[in-house]
């Protein structure tokens, strides 16, 4: 039965059901491996990296992703649709599980792109998706952030938005030497463990300046309101305009809220933090980790050979 709306009703709160995936950076940390390539396609393990990201917005229920592209965009476009010939190679010889990994990431959702044009910043590539978007609450994923496939991060932001309707953005406790890797929230306690109400935000403070060490994590649930806000937003640090910049003015009316997020994330837009996602995602994937894990304690235990080889010398010396 479909309860009409009228003024004595609240409307109903609608269901977040699009992604916007920002991905039109240069990868220039990445050079030269993301010369011809674009850095959201870089393997962790055998799938590119936005792929997972894809896969994280599928499985919070998100069945529509926009990715704003820059140059670049067509390998990420290729990789999301069909490979009629692979595939009929594949179907030929009968591997099915090889098909199948072909076939995935073009069902994983409806999937859409448009360019960004210019690279004005990462609000400037949100506002681009407005059209896309319309009057409806959206996820926002970046790229380089990925939170471990065993997380429920985005799941738990939607219900937030559900509950305290406005905005919702994901936080992560830093040291405050790294403060200044992130946008900052400023934040005061709900009645709710794990939520907080966000009562201002900067974009990458200094740690003598930053109002607390809550950073912002690449994971968003916008209300639509963001768009006419980021519309006026003049260009902030580096710049360029900022995502974090809306999200402070928006704070200002107490419709932003922050889930805590204590679980695993990644930066794989740093080298050092790319290698250890690798790792531990080659550890807990069941066909590859059990072979792997115990290769890679051996490698362990002979770098610490080397270690205390070396600390011997150093004594005798
Ligand atoms: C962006 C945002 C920043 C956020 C970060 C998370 O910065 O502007 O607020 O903390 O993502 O990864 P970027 O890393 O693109 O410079």
């Amino acid at each position: 039965m479909i309860v009409p709306h009228t003024t004595d009703t609240p409307a109903p709160t609608p269901t977040v059901r699009k992604a916007v995936v920002p991905a039109a950076g240069l990868g220039t940390r990445f050079l030269p491996a993301t010369k011809a390539t674009p850095k959201e396609m870089l393997p962790v393990v055998d799938k590119p990296a936005i792929q997972y990201v894809v896969e994280e917005a599928a499985a919070a229920g998100l069945d529509d992703v926009l990715m704003v592209t820059g140059r670049h965009k067509r390998a990420i476009e290729d990789h999301f649709d069909h490979a009629f010939e692979l595939e009929q190679a594949l179907a030929a010889k009968g591997d099915a599980v090889r098909l199948d990994a072909v076939r995935d990431p073009a069902r994983l959702a409806n999937i859409h792109h448009i360019r960004q044009g210019e690279p004005l910043g990462l609000g400037h590539a949100v506002l681009c998706a407005r059209r896309h978007v319309g009057d409806q609450p959206f996820a926002v994923l970046l790229g380089d952030d990925l939170i471990d496939p065993r997380e429920t991060l985005l799941s738990t932001m939607l219900d937030v938005r559900e509950r305290y309707a406005g905005s919702v953005i994901a936080l992560m406790e830093v040291p405050r030497e790294q403060i200044h890797l992130y946008g900052c929230a400023a934040v005061e306690p709900t009645e709710e463990e794990g939520v907080v109400r966000v009562t201002g935000l900067v974009e990458k403070p200094s740690p003598e300046t930053a109002p607390s060490t809550y950073a912002v994590i690449g994971r968003y649930v916008l209300d639509p309101a963001v768009f006419d806000v980021l519309d006026r937003t003049a260009p902030g640090r580096g710049g360029e305009i900022q995502l974090t910049d809306a999200l402070q003015t928006l704070a200002t009316d107490g419709t932003v809220h922050g889930v805590v997020f204590e679980g695993l994330r990644y930066d794989t837009g740093d080298k050092a933090d790319y290698l250890r996602t690798v790792v531990r995602l080659a550890c807990a994937r069941p066909d590859l980790g059990p072979e792997f894990t115990t290769w890679l304690k051996g490698f362990v235990a002979e770098l610490e050979g080397r270690e205390g080889a070396g600390r011997g010398r150093g004594l005798a010396a």
